[in-house]
């Protein structure tokens, strides 16, 4: 990496949590418990995708893509977290941070794209029955997972290259427990509002717009099943309820890091924990299981396994 000479911070120290020791240990259990959870949860449905061709559909494609992506967006900061905890001087070296920026925004831009690509296959199959494998055929399924790496990796980088080329001199206190573009341009030697702006820029205007157009698409949706079916409306409310929870969930903190205009606050630090932690946690579990399919699969391997197991 090339950086300017004037650069002489070469690592920065993470606040984190200060925590008396039992309270580390306390966190150090609960994350570990959570991140056990998030690989176990999330490689499962990933491999009952995969394995079962039953649910070789749009809508499980973008599930196992998405749950791809959530083991590798918590696994960029939950495993640092956690083994941060014991220490007094939580440090990150420079590259580290400037690597957990970019992938924070790489797979944050995947999957805000996949969020989009499941409501619009589900917008599809619910408005436009009889047209829906016609609409989401597998060309227009890899073209958006293709679009979110795309976006995501131009997203991650067009910030990277401003911030790449500030002098960082000191101080290099992140009051945060991983690196983020906006606290990282804060600790610049140099004005860095116009670089916080193109930051505010980029990310706010890309979480936004995906918010506002997932919004869109979930009222859409609720008003289609509202108008047409007669029968019993409580359990797509339920299902759809739960998943304009996650996209809420999923948002808040993004928006408050990214698009709140005033000087950032200790609160959104332990926002974030939402994001890596909790939808994480939550997505296999909302988009799996209350559904028939999914439950169906998971029976479906169990007699593999003892037909397996017998012969
Ligand atoms: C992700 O989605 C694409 C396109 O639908 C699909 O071809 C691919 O197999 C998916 N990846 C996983 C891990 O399921």
């Amino acid at each position: 990496m090339d950086r300017p000479n004037d650069s002489v911070v070469s690592e920065f120290v993470l606040l984190g949590f200060s925590s008396s020791w039992e309270t580390a240990l306390f966190l150090m259990l609960i994350f570990s418990l959570l991140y056990i959870g998030i690989i176990l949860g999330n490689l499962f449905i990933l491999f009952l995708v995969i394995l079962d061709s039953h649910l070789h559909s749009p809508m499980y494609f973008f599930l196992a893509n998405l749950s791809l992506i959530d083991v590798g967006l918590s696994s960029t900061i939950v495993p640092k977290i956690i083994t941060d905890l014991p220490n007094k001087y939580k440090i990150i070296s420079f590259k580290s941070c400037m690597t957990q920026m970019c992938f924070i925004h790489i797979m944050g831009g995947v999957e805000m794209v996949l969020l989009i690509a499941m409501a619009f296959d589900r917008c599809t199959a619910i408005c436009k029955p009889l047209h829906y494998s016609n609409i989401m055929n597998p060309k227009i399924c890899i073209s958006f997972v293709i679009t979110g790496w795309v976006g995501g990796v131009n997203h991650a980088m067009s910030q990277f290259a401003f911030i790449i080329n500030l002098p960082f001199c000191g101080p290099n206190k992140v009051d945060s427990f991983y690196c983020d573009f906006p606290r990282i341009i804060k600790l610049s030697c140099t004005d860095g509002t116009k670089f916080e702006f193109i930051v505010a820029a980029n990310s706010g205007f890309m979480t936004m717009g995906t918010f506002f157009l997932l919004i869109l698409s979930y009222i859409f949706i609720l008003v289609t099943v509202w108008k047409c079916s007669s029968g019993d409306l409580s359990k797509a409310f339920v299902t759809l309820s739960a998943h304009i929870t996650v996209v809420v969930l999923f948002f808040t903190p993004c928006m408050f890091l990214y698009v709140w205009p005033f000087p950032k606050s200790s609160v959104d630090k332990y926002m974030f924990i939402v994001d890596f932690v909790i939808t994480p946690i939550l997505n296999p579990s909302i988009y799996t299981l209350r559904n028939k399919d999914i439950k169906v699969a998971i029976k479906r391997l169990n007699k593999e396994g003892h037909y397996v197991r017998f012969c």
